[in-house]
């Protein structure tokens, strides 16, 4: 099929976090979206499932042991803000014969690669499974996408295939793949590694790999967020569970590294503008003349620190967040936060939004589902 004129295109793990909220300006973009989640995180409730009767579940549906990882949105949500129906398959990538009769049904001229595991801590308790489902699944889904002449790919990738910053600000010729701690961050490197060499054997293939630096944030309608399961493991979402009283207080992981305040600095990013970012991306494989696989750092290039976003939510949430000084956790480097020029100059995309939005948005969010999405308030 020539697909060169196509504007359908393939989310796997559409149904989480960073996917979800990528439908939107997809979707506002004049993009047709076709969603495959396995839902391994699947959250209960109104998940709106519009399986096509002919493509199978996938059998191989992992449950993972930790409950770190992030509730898919619910695509219903999704629907509601785009106001029109979003093909969804219930596919997993390892389920090799359901992924390509989902290749058989529509003509992508583009996949954008959201689906794997990303609980830092869990993946170094499962290893085998985060290379099973992001190393193998990646695998599968590249081997359809060739026999399916489905060449142009966005990948969600990480900063954390850096390792600990050796400078900074973190530019794409930082070294990668040095000193990984855990099983997540190999995952995202060796797939990188795949991408590079599937491109060296295959000159129509033209890759745009994503290093998102801390996504945050929610959509600002309040009715998509980010919700993990369990116990958050990431600052911002475990900040507005204080907030809004679900949780009594925040451990701060340190406070005597070399830093303004002495707490990690991160660089946050609102999950719309890291949204709008794979619009970009996507825009250029379809416009650029080129080939090849090239990696682009996502972030705002500022970096905050625990107690400075700790300090920005209490003030736009108007509660008081209480924290302790913890001991510094493992793995955790004391400053990460990127160059984000390369962006601008190749993507013609930047960062827009505030860490004040991002609180806000967050806040919204929370207090409108103050349990997460199987409850509203
Ligand atoms: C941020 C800062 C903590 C929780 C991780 C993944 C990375 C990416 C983003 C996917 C650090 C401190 C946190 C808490 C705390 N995910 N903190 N108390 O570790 O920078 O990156 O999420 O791509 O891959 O590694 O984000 O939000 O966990 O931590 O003090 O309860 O908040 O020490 O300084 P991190 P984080």
């Amino acid at each position: 099929m020539d697909n060169s004129k196509s504007k359908c295109v393939l989310l796997t793990g559409g149904a989480g976090y960073v996917g979800s909220h990528t439908i939107i300006p997809l979707i506002e973009s004049g993009y047709e979206v076709v969603v495959l989640d396995n839902l391994s995180n699947a959250c209960k409730g109104h998940i709106k499932r519009a399986l096509m009767p002919d493509v199978a579940r996938g059998p191989h549906v992992f449950k993972t042991t930790g409950n770190e990882g992030q509730n898919p949105v619910p695509i219903s949500q999704v629907e509601k803000l785009v106001g029109k129906p979003v093909t969804f398959y219930n596919v997993d990538l390892l389920d090799y014969d359901s992924l390509s009769k989902v290749f058989d049904k529509h003509n992508f001229c583009c996949v954008i690669h959201f689906a794997g595991l990303k609980a830092v801590g869990e993946s170094c308790i499962i290893p085998l499974t985060y290379y099973r489902v992001n190393v193998s699944g990646s695998i599968n889904l590249f081997q359809v996408m060739k026999e399916h002449n489905v060449k142009k790919l966005v990948f969600s990738s990480s900063s954390t295939v850096y390792g600990e910053p050796q400078f900074l600000p973190i530019t794409e010729s930082h070294p990668v793949g040095q000193n990984l701690l855990n099983g997540y961050a190999k995952s995202k490197y060796y797939i990188e590694g795949i991408i590079q060499d599937l491109c060296n054997s295959d000159k129509e293939w033209f890759v745009i790999i994503l290093r998102y630096f801390n996504p945050v944030g929610a959509h600002p309608s309040g009715i998509l967020g980010e919700d993990p399961t369990g116990i958050p493991n990431n600052l911002m979402p475990y900040v507005a569970q204080v907030a809004v009283g679900n949780r009594p207080c925040i451990n701060v992981f340190g406070n005597d590294y070399n830093t303004v305040d002495g707490t990690g600095v991160r660089d946050y990013l609102h999950i719309m503008d890291l949204a709008e970012g794979h619009v970009s991306a996507l825009q250029k494989l379809q416009n650029a003349n080129e080939n090849g696989a090239i990696a682009i750092n996502l972030g705002t290039g500022n970096g905050y620190s625990v107690l400075q976003v700790i300090d920005m939510f209490s003030q736009v949430s108007g509660q008081k967040v209480k924290y302790a000084i913890a001991d510094r956790r493992a793995g955790d480097c004391a400053s990460s936060y990127c160059d984000a020029s390369f962006a601008k100059s190749y993507l013609g995309w930047q960062a827009k939004r505030t860490l004040k939005e991002m609180c806000e948005d967050t806040w919204r969010w929370q207090s409108l589902y103050p349990q997460g999405f199987s409850t509203k308030k």
